[in-house]
């Protein structure tokens, strides 16, 4: 594994979380959002597991800070839900949520901690998604209205802040393939959600500037698509999900145009007058956040487009079933650089779910050891080829609500018993504090 001295100086080096991941959406006065909708619902989430406890980190927060200032840190990814702040995701504020996310801070600033703020990480308030949702362009002024909002509270002591986690998943993977909340499978509301996901961060990032905030980036994330065999069906196959996974919203932010690849296939689906958006959209951002697990098999499928398929993979698989490609990661960053003209980048989620059990008390996961140690060096690569690349935050701090696959798949650094909520520091927690420490 690199060490600390490998990297740069002032290369940080932090962890990743999510707030319905983790918090405990049942305290504290948070409203009902999406998710809490789509976990009710038969089949979508497994056992219907929910975040209304997950790791109860809204009473355990101070415990889990200190496990990052202990494993030697530098900086915290997490994010604020809308619920907790708006119950209604617009009108009146829960006074009890931004003094939350207010201590959150505080604590971070006062064991050394950088905070990383990301403003949404999917839980949509109830009452916004009742209104038609990502599929409402109204959708993006109630986020730039609560993004100033909460900010206009924490900015002053927050480090980076990234508007909207992973668009892709808001668009594509709930409104088309139907895996996360709402649950949708429908080409006219993902063409919609795409275009409002853009639209909401481009509207927040200007609105936050304009009332003084910065330091403001983008979250993508990145799967790496490979041909399943060498016939021009599979580059096809490859090229139509490399098109609308990897390079739609870089190419929004930063070209300000969607793919051809994309119009093809969705523009009879966008709003009207979606052109006119792309200035507000591609307003310049600070840094570009990568995320990055996997890469994807793709073959021909019939039907209409995408009309691809993901098939099964020969390499070494995670408990998610993802194959291990460290050479992906390497890709995205100089995709993400050639994109983004030399912003910093950030590596904002790597990780992997590993089956991981406590034996006397302690957590044998050296698979995610060395998963690790191989993205490092991934990661490290670039840099030596001049990827202006300025931290890594890995997914994730502790075991938590792992969306539509519950509570079954742990990604943490730290084991979290969902019984006793008791945190156990795995393997590779202590792995990364020898090898990272100063
Ligand atoms: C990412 C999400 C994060 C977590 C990891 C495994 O897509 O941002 O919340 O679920 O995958």
């Amino acid at each position: 594994m690199l060490q600390r001295n490998d990297f740069p100086e002032d290369f940080v080096f932090g962890v990743s979380t999510a707030a319905y991941q983790i918090e405990g959406q049942a305290f504290g006065g948070s409203g009902r959002t999406h998710w809490d909708d789509f976990a009710e619902t038969p089949g979508n989430v497994v056992r219907a597991e929910n975040g209304s406890i997950a790791c109860d980190h809204y009473n355990r927060w101070a415990e889990d800070l200190d496990l990052i200032r202990d494993g030697g840190y530098g900086a915290y990814r997490f994010s604020a839900s809308w619920a907790r702040v708006l119950p209604e995701g617009r009108g009146t504020l829960n006074p009890e949520g931004l003094d939350f996310y207010d201590r959150l801070v505080d604590g971070m600033l006062e064991r050394g901690i950088k905070p990383m703020l990301t403003l949404y990480h999917w839980e949509l308030p109830s009452p916004l998604a009742d209104l038609g949702g990502w599929r409402n362009r109204d959708v993006a002024s109630w986020f730039a209205d609560y993004s100033v909002l909460l900010m206009d509270r924490l900015g002053d002591r927050i480090w980076k802040t990234a508007t909207i986690n992973e668009l892709w998943c808001v668009s594509f993977l709930s409104h088309f393939f139907g895996e996360h909340a709402p649950g949708l499978r429908d080409i006219r509301a993902t063409a919609r959600s795409v275009h409002h996901v853009l639209l909401a961060h481009g509207m927040a990032t200007e609105a936050l500037r304009a009332a003084g905030h910065g330091d403001i980036g983008a979250v993508c994330n990145f799967s790496y698509a490979e041909p399943a065999d060498d016939s021009p069906e599979a580059a096809e196959a490859a090229a139509t999900f490399d098109a609308h996974y990897n390079q739609l919203f870089l190419s929004a932010f930063f070209r300000k145009k969607y793919p051809d690849r994309i119009l093809s296939a969705l523009e009879r689906h966008l709003p009207d007058r979606w052109q006119d958006d792309f200035d507000v959209i591609g307003t310049p951002v600070d840094w570009l956040g990568v995320n990055y697990y996997t890469r994807e098999i793709l073959a021909p499928a019939p039907g209409p487009w995408p009309a691809n398929k993901s098939v099964p993979g020969p390499l070494p698989k995670t408990q998610m079933g993802w194959e291990i490609y460290p050479e992906g990661l390497h890709h995205f960053l100089h995709l993400a650089n050639d994109y983004a003209g030399g912003l910093p980048l950030y590596v904002t989620e790597n990780g992997m779910a590993n089956d991981d059990t406590v034996v006397n008390g302690a957590v044998d996961d050296s698979a995610r050891i060395d998963y690790l140690a191989a993205h490092f060096a991934a990661a490290k690569r670039a840099m030596d080829e001049g990827v202006p690349l300025e931290g890594y935050f890995v997914w994730s701090l502790m075991d938590n609500f792992e969306w539509a696959l519950g509570y079954e798949k742990r990604f943490g650094l730290v084991h979290v018993d969902f019984d006793t909520l008791v945190r156990t520091p795995k393997a590779s927690y202590h792995a990364l504090k020898t090898a990272l420490s100063r």
